[in-house]
């Protein structure tokens, strides 16, 4: 199973760490937005702005939508209707399954909850 992941201030990168704690076997990688993947595999960012998709995870979706099997986001509660967008416009936009949103970091319960929806995908 391979994890792709974008983050700036690092709640993403903490909560995939935490997913890698209970799956060692997954491979995680931080995207480099104008690269080409080669294998598929699931996409989580966080939302920026006012519900925004960050730059650098656009021009990565752009590039890579083909091999996106899910997409999530990070984000933060007190944004109300915007918490996590991110995701939900990823997923209407570029047509790739929204799978969840994470606040922050994300608890344990998430952490479990992300790994079972990746698994049954
Ligand atoms: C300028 C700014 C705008 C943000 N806008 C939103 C937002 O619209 N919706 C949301 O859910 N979270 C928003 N957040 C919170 C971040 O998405 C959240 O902290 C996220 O986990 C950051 O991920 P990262 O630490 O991996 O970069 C915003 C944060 C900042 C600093």
């Amino acid at each position: 199973m391979i994890i792709y992941y974008d983050s700036l201030t690092g709640n993403t990168k903490r909560f995939v760490e935490k997913v890698k704690k209970q799956r060692p076997d997954w491979e995680i990688i931080k995207i480099v937005p104008k690269e080409k993947i080669e294998r598929p595999g699931h996409l989580i960012t966080f939302t920026i702005g006012i519900g925004n998709i960050p730059l650098t995870t656009t021009v990565f979706v752009r590039n890579n939508k083909d091999y996106l099997l899910s997409v999530s986001s990070t984000g933060n509660r007190n944004w109300g209707a915007h918490f996590g967008e991110a995701a939900d416009k990823i997923s209407k936009h570029y047509k790739i399954p929204f799978l969840m949103k994470v606040e922050m970091s994300g608890l344990q319960n998430d952490v479990e909850e992300f790994i079972r929806l990746v698994e049954s995908i």
